[in-house]
């Protein structure tokens, strides 16, 4: 088959995980015999850099058209200064939205590989550690009205967290076919203690449940769910949240499992259609120095073929390929441990890590995925 992929490499590291990305479809491609063409776009720092614009409505256009989008990352210090409406981040907020991406999903897998990089004591996360945070991705305080006023304490600002049924239902389903396909429990995390609109958005859930008799649903404050991810994270199955409150957890979430270098992210709208990028960012300090770690934005590619695509061989040949090249050893900086008493330790010496940067790690990957057809290419 045939499918056309936007591709924004974007800012920052973005480019060089992108790059590595596009080499692994490309052999998922000779070895399946699918064809996948990409049409590079601009959007982030780079686009206001070239056109003035964050989210040039040719991107915009060119995105709308195409089978799904694969983005790298927006941002960096160069634009920081600029006003709010016209920084990197808008052409992200600005495609979630034009695009109807209200679903963000983003699984939080902590590999048999890298245990030791879990920042967490052995016993918390036994066995490793499953799963998701569904974000809502268009709506609440992201979204909502927003303004400068003049008050008696001074000038002021504020942004309106405003939720409606409609919104909060449809991710709420989302929450629970995910579950519906994994363990079967969603925890919805609000702060409907003080909040009316999280107030709003329990009801909805719990309303929405009842069409799910199979699953069982948790309600959580979002202060109590923050705790609950370090002091037990294996209690989550899915985890349904706001915009806000997803953004958040979902960081913390990426820390637990040892690297946000590993995690990808689906946002995705009714229908086939999705947007594919890891949940790092454009981390200026590390661009351009083969230092990033690509397998986010590769795992984001394998995430591409199975909601978008529907070949699920194909996206999980991906990310065994990524385990695999984790489990002979290779490590980007991020997920290289710091020698420590154990490994010292005669007794218990743990296998030699190679560390790699960008290109290989990415050369790796690709290689594990269809060695045969690079050296007939070579030939
Ligand atoms: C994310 C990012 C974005 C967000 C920023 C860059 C606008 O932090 O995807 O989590 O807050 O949604
Ligand atoms: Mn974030």
């Amino acid at each position: 088959m045939n499918y056309n992929i936007a591709v924004i490499p974007g800012d920052g590291i973005g480019p060089e995980v992108i790059r590595e990305t596009v080499k692994v479809l490309d052999r998922i491609a000779d070895k399946f015999g699918h064809k996948f063409s990409y049409q590079e776009l601009l959007a982030g720092g780079i686009a206001i850099d070239q056109t003035g614009k964050a989210l040039p409505e040719d991107t915009l256009s060119a995105c709308k058209s195409s089978d799904s989008v694969l983005l790298g990352a927006v941002g960096g210090w160069k634009w920081d200064d600029l006003p709010g409406d016209k920084r990197p981040e808008t052409a992200l907020l600005g495609l979630r939205k034009a695009l109807e991406l209200y679903a963000n999903i983003r699984p939080a897998l902590l590999f048999e590989e890298l245990a030791s990089a879990c920042p967490l004591k052995p016993e918390i996360v036994k066995d490793g550690l499953d799963f998701v945070v569904v974000r809502e991705l268009t709506g609440g305080i992201y979204f909502g009205e927003k303004g400068t006023k003049e008050t008696d304490m001074g000038h002021a600002a504020y942004d309106v967290e405003l939720y409606s049924e409609k919104e909060v239902q449809r991710i709420a389903q989302t929450a629970f076919d995910m579950a519906s396909k994994r363990n079967k429990k969603v925890t919805s995390v609000d702060k409907a203690n003080v909040l009316e609109s999280s107030r709003l958005w329990r009801r909805v859930v719990s309303e929405t449940a009842k069409e799910y008799p199979q699953i069982e649903l948790n309600n959580m404050y979002v202060d109590n769910a923050a705790m609950q991810l370090v002091r037990d994270p294996k209690q989550f199955d899915v985890i349904v949240t706001s915009n806000i409150f997803g953004d958040i957890l979902s960081d913390e979430a990426s820390q637990i499992t040892g690297s946000i270098g590993l995690l990808p992210s689906a946002s995705l709208t009714t229908g086939n259609f999705g947007m594919y990028e890891p949940v790092h960012g454009s981390a200026p300090d590390l661009a351009g120095r083969d230092k990033a770690n690509p397998m986010a934005a590769i795992l984001s590619a394998a995430m591409m073929l199975r909601y978008s695509f529907g070949l699920l061989e194909e996206s999980d040949e991906i990310s065994s390929a990524v385990r695999r090249v984790l489990k002979k050893g290779y490590r980007t900086p991020d997920l290289m441990e710091p020698p420590s008493e154990e490994n010292t330790d005669m007794t218990n010496v743990a296998p030699a890590k190679k560390e790699v940067g960008t290109k290989e790690a990415g050369d790796l990957i690709a290689e594990e995925i269809c060695p045969f057809i690079l050296s007939a290419g070579k030939a």
